[in-house]
């Protein structure tokens, strides 16, 4: 502890207690604009994306009928089935999910035929939009040409749009209608009535809101994926997470079955229905229908660095503990292909073959993928054996893509230990640590990478978030508050952490396995956490170089409460500096700006904070914005920045040159 520290705690404490805050004396800190020091990655603060707590089918994925294909284990899992209704296989026009159904009429003119889907816990309907409503269709031994009619339902079962559609073709084809509900309902369902004489046969029913991001068919929820452009992100992992092992390998995460026709992709298991009994879900799969070629789509149109995380052999480890659940090292040879085969798909030429996939879904330009993640949150021997030959062979064939290796499930210990010297040796670009900690571990922590080594890889930061056990893990105030103060210490050693990603993103309020989640939603509203904000400020406000900002000669780490860090922006000609007190008293700090020539002009731009008294605050559907950024203010004079952090804030100043 420095000097001027030591005066302005025992002054501060003097103080306090007799003439209050007003009376004490301010933390004072330089931040040094002369020696501008490493370059903040682009890819610094970004996103992870893992299929749990209904994120893809049911939450970012627009489709609004689950089940679709009629290829759940038990066929007609979230259809409700009246009259004469058969599952069927043959001639199917989709080889990959072979099921489809035959609606019969009932022989009875006062009995009804069809189906009726439940949506993923209902589905949300807005008054008036228009939503596509497609399926593939032919007539069974039928000379007229067929009938359906088609019904939105509210939760009470009353309908709120209604449309015929004749079905014309003895052989498959798609067709389609767009119908507007004239109700808006979070919790409604859809019915299919046969509402000729003869037989249909119906295969991939589908229901998509028009208004999807960006207008796609196969596209995103509008809402949802705004917000993770909202998030400004340098950095998109996808598609996990444990989903890359799976329970088993048959069910760990394919890309290859994740690409080409949306109909023809074939069904997976979520490995999250299973893992947690006390939070099981036996409806929740993967359609696939968010696939790769969306997830690069999706990185592009928000800005981010495509980052793909890939299995390599090896089952969830937490799950699997005999070897045999694992491909043996030396039988790799198609997982490490899949790898090479994922870079051609994204960056390869239309004339090669996974390059002309692209092309043929639309996206002849390559992706320009730069990294690729190889095994997910892997450990113990049996990651390092594998690793390897894949580095060989990507190093290769792609020199260009950077690698990047795991460092375990925890943020210490003995795997951690262990694994990060061999990755070291290894020589992977970037290795992936793990922390799902306390709130205090999080504030005990914002000097963590103050001293690491510099020679080694680089860190990313790939899964991590404060669980306030007492509180149920809620995404409340105290644990953004901790996000904030350790995320001081990632901007200040940006020099060697490159990427962090908060963990997980999104959670179905009526259908998670995991808490605490970045973005909360119902059918149809959204619910930005604490958490969230606090990763919006920081990606809003990245920089580009690290400066130091200084107590004496020491960094604000926690010290009486308060973390701070700073950095300049080139781009837009200032600094800005990030303050955290997380005490419950308000704190008067004074940054000098030191290396500036005399009649270097300063001005005061946007101060953003987070404030609250109650930690436990959180929000929610129906108060989503009781914790959330506002404007607060400080005073610039001349070259010196004259702030007071308020009791339990995060702040940040901007500061025009
Ligand atoms: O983020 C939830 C899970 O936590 C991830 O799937 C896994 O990598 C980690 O154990």
């Amino acid at each position: 502890m420095k000097k001027n520290y030591l005066k302005a705690l025992c002054l501060g404490a003097l103080l306090a207690g007799s003439a209050g805050l007003s009376a004490q004396q301010a933390y004072e800190l330089t931040l040094d604009t002369k020696k501008v020091g490493a370059e903040i990655k682009p890819t610094m603060y970004g996103l992870f994306f893992e299929d749990i707590n209904f994120a893809a089918d049911g939450g970012l994925y627009a489709e609004m009928v689950k089940n679709r294909s009629f290829d759940f284990p038990q066929n007609l899992m979230g259809w409700y089935t009246f009259g004469k209704v058969a599952i069927s296989k043959e001639n199917a026009p989709f080889a990959n999910n072979p099921n489809y159904v035959i609606l019969s009429n009932s022989g009875h003119g006062h009995k009804y035929t069809g189906i009726e889907n439940e949506g993923f816990r209902g589905m949300g309907f807005k008054a008036n939009a228009d939503y596509r409503f497609s399926v593939w269709a032919k007539k069974v031994n039928a000379a007229g040409n067929q009938k359906i009619r088609i019904n939105l339902l509210d939760d009470k079962n009353n309908i709120i749009a209604n449309k015929d559609l004749e079905i014309t073709s003895n052989d498959w084809k798609k067709y389609e209608i767009k119908i507007a509900p004239n109700k808006t309902v979070d919790k409604g369902r859809l019915r299919i009535f046969l509402a000729s004489e003869g037989s249909v046969a119906l295969e991939h029913v589908s229901l998509f809101p028009t208004d999807t991001y960006k207008g796609r068919e196969n596209g995103l929820r509008a809402d949802l994926a705004q917000a993770l452009a909202d998030l400004n992100p340098g950095v998109f992992r996808f598609p996990g997470g444990c989903i890359v092992e799976g329970t088993d390998l048959e069910t760990r995460y394919d890309w290859k079955k994740s690409v080409g026709q949306v109909e023809n992709r074939p069904l997976n298991e979520n490995r999250w229905h299973y893992t947690f009994t006390h939070r099981f879900f036996p409806d929740y799969f993967q359609s696939y229908g968010l696939g790769f070629y969306e997830f690069f789509l999706l990185s592009e149109d928000i800005g981010a660095e495509p980052l793909p995380v890939l299995n390599c052999g090896l089952a969830c480890q937490y799950q699997n503990d005999d070897e045999h659940a694992h491909v043996p090292v030396d039988g790799l040879e198609c997982y490490i292909q899949d790898a090479l085969d994922l870079i051609e798909f994204a960056n390869g030429p239309v004339t090669s073959t996974w390059g002309k996939l692209r092309a043929e879904m639309g996206h002849p330009e390559p992706f320009n993928l730069k990294y690729v993640g190889i095994g997910n949150e892997q450990w113990g021997s049996e990651y390092v054996d594998r690793l390897p030959p894949f580095i060989k062979a990507i190093r290769e064939k792609y020199p260009e893509i950077k690698i990047i290796g795991s460092s375990g499930p925890s943020a210490d210990g003995k795997q951690f230990d262990y694994l990060w010297p061999e990755m070291k040796r290894l020589k992977v670009d970037l290795v992936d640590e793990h922390y799902y900690k306390e709130p205090k571990w999080f504030l005990d922590n914002a000097a963590r990478y103050d001293g690491y080594d510099r020679k080694g890889p680089a860190v990313f930061a790939g899964e991590y978030a404060a669980h306030d056990h007492p509180t149920g893990k809620q995404n409340n105030f105290n644990s953004a508050l901790a996000e904030a103060a350790f995320m001081t210490g990632l901007e200040r050693n940006a020099d060697i952490v490159h990427m962090c990603t908060y963990a997980p993103l999104f959670a179905h309020y009526d259908g998670w396995q995991w808490n605490p989640d970045l973005i909360w939603f119902d059918n149809l509203r959204v619910v930005k956490t604490p958490n969230y904000y606090v990763q919006q400020i920081y990606a809003k406000n990245t920089g580009t170089n690290v400066l130091k900002l200084l107590q004496g000669k020491t960094p604000l780490t926690g010290q009486d409460g308060l973390y701070a860090s700073a950095v300049w922006d080139k781009n837009e000609s200032c600094y800005i500096v990030k303050v955290v007190n997380t005490a419950t008293s308000a704190k008067e700090v004074q940054i000098t700006l030191t290396g500036l020539k005399k009649n270097t002009a300063l001005s005061l731009g946007e101060c953003i904070m987070m404030q609250d008294n109650d930690l436990k605050k959180f929000n929610t559907l129906d108060e989503p914005s009781l914790i959330a950024p506002k404007k607060t203010t400080a005073s610039l004079e001349g070259h010196v920045l004259k702030l007071k952090a308020q009791s339990q804030s995060f702040n940040i100043y901007k500061i025009k040159r």
